[in-house]
């Protein structure tokens, strides 16, 4: 799953120090108005290479309800922010061949403080489902923790009933973590993805707390990803101010390896040529999106390096090689000390997506093949099999086979 992530929160909700908030760099309410905001974002996304990219749904986050629902205890957007209401939205996205998210919560209010659905699932999920909103977004703020599990699996049967496809992205794990281990299969038959972790924030001490944690959890939350149900370590943060482009690169390809749902969080109208080319990377995507649908995983921590895997299709592999030395300039590593480099067994054929594109060519097993990482950037590589018989293949029709 992919989409394009806007967050009513990023917007507005935030506390913003007072004095500072008209200087928020083209995200000013007061000036465009939310609801203009979201069309303006369908319409980059499908002029500017988005959409053909894969990018497929604009996302509301938190603060697009009123504070009060309606007579019949619906729902209602915030007059101000969405003067058309969601459904006007929703036509508009399906307009331009994209899918709407919205948000609510699990329990008594939002996050931020908005009428929660305790209560109100199936209000909530038909309302949803009256405005043709395709994914739902469901919070676990203000909800008694030891009914997470019920709430979030009420909700998922309301949704079902409504008959309309509805994307299920659950915070269920992340707020059931403080009090006991989650229970993955319950979540995996409930959820189409579902947060474990804390909120990113544009930084790169953010973006290494959640690789860390998802490391340090890996054996239980990797095999429970797989197609339908994916581990969501939150939103890229790409294209924004906290990321210096090595380390955007590295939240890219890690997400990748991570199998994470590619959602973005920052402004597409201003967006710098490099971070597009990252986000639009169409190997990269490939990578996130392979049919196997196994989630990857770190393999190795040694001098400052992160080795990560993840098994493809066709039996090839993704390799990150993340630096993370923050002192310094670029550092070698040899590609060979991979535990999964057994897969160049008896010859592979290796392409580097990142940093810059290069094929590397054929390899055996015992290549010294080294690739430069710069300080919090990282290497991302595929690795592809190529069998004796197809070697012997290839020898008789070329002759003379590259091999290194
Ligand atoms: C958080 C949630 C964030 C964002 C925020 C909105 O708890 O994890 O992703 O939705 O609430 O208030």
């Amino acid at each position: 799953m992919r989409g394009c992530s806007f967050h009513a929160d990023d917007v507005e909700c935030r506390n913003t120090p007072p004095g500072t908030s008209d200087e928020m760099p083209n995200l000013s309410l007061r000036r465009i108005g939310l609801e203009r905001l979201y069309m303006q974002m369908a319409d980059v996304m499908v002029k500017e290479g988005w959409k053909e990219a894969g990018y497929e749904y604009v996302c509301i986050d938190d603060c697009w309800p009123s504070h009060q629902r309606d007579a019949q205890g619906r729902l209602q957007a915030d007059p101000k922010r969405f003067p058309g209401g969601i459904k006007k939205l929703a036509d508009y996205v399906h307009s331009k061949g994209l899918k709407l998210g919205i948000y609510a919560d699990v329990g008594k209010n939002t996050c931020a403080g908005y009428p929660g659905s305790l209560g109100y699932y199936e209000t909530d999920a038909q309302t949803f489902a009256d405005w043709g909103v395709d994914l739902l977004k469901f919070d676990g703020c203000y909800m008694d923790r030891t009914l997470l599990g019920e709430g979030y699996i009420n909700m998922s049967h309301a949704l079902n009933k409504t008959g309309r496809s509805i994307l299920y992205s659950c915070e269920w794990p992340l707020y059931e973590w403080p009090i006991r281990q989650p229970n993955y299969t319950a979540i995996r038959e409930t959820c189409n993805h579902w947060r474990n972790f804390d909120d990113v924030f544009d930084s790169w001490s953010s973006v290494k707390s959640i690789l860390d944690w998802t490391a340090s959890h890996q054996d239980i939350i990797v095999p429970s990803a797989g197609p339908g149900g994916w581990n969501d370590p939150d939103m890229l943060v790409i294209g924004n101010f906290g990321l210096s482009h090595d380390q955007q690169e590295s939240q890219m390809a890690l997400w990748a390896i991570m199998a994470a749902p590619l959602l973005m969080s920052n402004d597409l109208r201003d967006i710098c040529p490099r971070s597009k080319e990252l986000l639009q990377n169409r190997r990269i995507i490939a990578i996130s999106q392979d049919p196997l649908g196994k989630q990857g995983y770190r393999t190795l921590k040694v001098d400052s390096f992160e080795v990560w895997e993840r098994p493809l299709s066709k039996n090839q592999l993704a390799i990150a090689i993340l630096n993370k030395q923050e002192i310094g300039g670029p550092r070698g590593y040899v590609i060979g000390a991979v535990p999964g480099w057994k897969t160049c067994d008896p010859l592979c054929n290796v392409t580097q997506i990142l940093p810059q594109y290069k094929e590397m060519g054929i390899q055996t097993p015992h290549s010294r093949l080294v690739v430069s990482v710069n300080p919090s950037g990282t290497a991302l590589l595929t690795v592809t099999p190529i069998s004796k018989l197809h070697w012997q293949d290839m020898s008789v029709k070329h002759k003379h086979p590259t091999v290194l």
